[in-house]
């Protein structure tokens, strides 16, 4: 259904509520302006009312959590039928069962369908929870504390997490406090290609850039010499990189991360928060290389909408955790909360049904090709994987325009549309709706941002 605006955006509502949350909530939280935010009230499907009774077309899921749709039936009655019998149970020390049920169905995805032996599960309740829970992982497997990074990686913003993500923006100011872990090297992001090797190009048919040979001898010295360097325990990447620019590497990147971590007998760590359940097209963005990490961290679409994170290893690199004489060394009081397993379990089960990565890869290229129809020299790039999706803001000379980005964003939200704008420069608008998105409504969204674009 398209959007369906009663009153000016954000109407009268949203702007008092956002008087009263300027004055209750801390700064630098919600941003407050004259065109922002809306409130949102309630949401079903693809689309989001808000405290004036507008109807939006959410392009953004949530950040990525509901791509089984907002209110997911299956889903909301696990959470309603969890909820008349337990609220919360004490997760390191007498669980529910339903936390044994999650563990088991997440192995069994994972290492149990990739026939990689067993899997073992650390439960969290954020993305950045999981991201920590598999670097304590790695360096009590390891012995060593280094982890390789990537240049435009996000990975969440505890302060573990923190430091392995390389945005700046969001690091600079606690510099201070961050460990020095991490080490970085350049993603291969083929637009602006760091390696020097052309870039600048716009990905036309595929989804996966196919330059790699260059770019991928480049990195494989790269990462050797650091590994040498350095005490490194593992390598963590996203295989595409969400917040960083929805930036799409070549299919062989992941192969080469797989086989260095072979080589030199470390980890390879997948942050699979923003693209596992089928975001990119496959359950899982690593299927489309065919590589299995040593372990995988998800969050986000695990439950459709509860904080709850997991971060799932190989059982002999689980292992490296000692047994618990009663004292976990990693828990939190709402580890396994009941209603938050129920939830995952249900959406889980919708995850694994096979139509839904098809249904996913066939709205996501008739979502970028309505995109690639739209004719601006403000487009650099239209770019993505199933249902995640980039567009690349740049000026006359091809530099990052996140003022464009910004304008599309704002502008777009008051014609009906929820989109984000992110990328390490803030130009790339970012679209991951829910899978239910028809191609009428990626029609709707292309025709509103050629005619604001047309404004600009
Ligand atoms: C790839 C990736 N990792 C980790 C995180 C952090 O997740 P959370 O915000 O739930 O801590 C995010 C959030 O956007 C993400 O996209």
């Amino acid at each position: 259904m398209l959007p369906e605006l009663r009153t000016e955006i954000p109407g009268p509502r949203s702007r008092e509520l956002a008087v009263r949350l300027r004055r209750a909530e801390s700064r630098n939280v919600t941003m407050v302006g004259e065109h922002w935010p809306v409130f949102w009230e309630r949401a079903d499907g693809v689309n989001v009312w808000d405290a004036d009774g507008n109807r939006f077309l959410d392009f953004t899921a949530g950040f990525g959590v509901a791509g089984l749709g907002h209110a997911a039936q299956p889903v909301r009655e696990a959470l309603v039928g969890q909820s008349a019998r337990l609220l919360h149970a004490m997760g390191d020390v007498h669980p529910a069962e339903s936390k044994v049920e999650l563990c088991e169905m997440l192995a069994e995805m994972t290492f149990g369908r990739w026939g990689a032996g067993r899997g073992k599960v650390i439960l969290g309740n954020s993305g950045s929870d999981a991201i920590e829970a598999a670097l304590k992982t790695a360096v009590l497997h390891s012995g060593k504390p280094g982890v390789l990074v990537f240049e435009g990686a996000y990975h969440g913003l505890g302060y573990g997490a923190l430091e392995a993500s390389a945005l700046e923006f969001f690091r600079r100011p606690f510099a201070a406090q961050l460990g020095r872990f991490a080490v970085r090297v350049p993603y291969p992001y083929c637009y602006r290609c760091p390696f020097g090797h052309g870039g600048g190009f716009a990905l036309e048919g595929g989804e996966f850039p196919n330059c790699s040979s260059a770019c991928l001898g480049d990195l494989q010295n790269r990462l050797h010499g650091e590994i040498r360097r350095r005490e490194i325990g593992a390598i963590l990447v996203e295989p595409v990189q969400g917040r960083g620019g929805e930036v799409v590497p070549p299919r062989d990147f992941l192969r080469l991360l797989r086989r260095i971590c072979d080589e030199e007998k470390i980890l390879l760590v997948a942050d699979e928060i923003y693209t596992g359940f089928n975001r990119t097209g496959r359950l899982f963005a690593c299927d489309h290389s065919d590589v299995v990490p040593d372990i995988i961290c998800l969050g986000k679409a695990l439950t459709s909408g509860f904080p709850l994170s997991a971060c799932v290893g190989r059982a002999d690199v689980m292992d490296a955790w000692p047994e618990s004489a009663g004292e976990a060394l990693h828990t939190s009081t709402f580890l396994g909360n009941p209603l938050g397993c129920a939830m995952a379990l249900a959406a889980l089960r919708e995850h694994a049904k096979p139509e839904a990565a098809e249904q996913v890869r066939a709205a996501g290229r008739h979502l970028r090709g309505a995109l690639r129809r739209i004719v601006s020299p403000r487009i650099g790039e239209v770019r993505g994987t199933g249902l995640l999706v980039g567009v690349e803001m740049v000026r006359a000379d091809g530099s990052p325009d996140a003022e464009t980005a910004g304008r599309c964003v704002t502008g777009a939200l008051r014609e009906g549309l929820l989109l984000l704008a992110g990328g390490r420069h803030g130009n790339v608008l970012s679209l991951s709706p829910p899978f239910a998105i028809t191609p009428e409504d990626s029609d709707f969204l292309a025709g509103k941002l050629a005619g604001i674009l047309e404004e600009v």
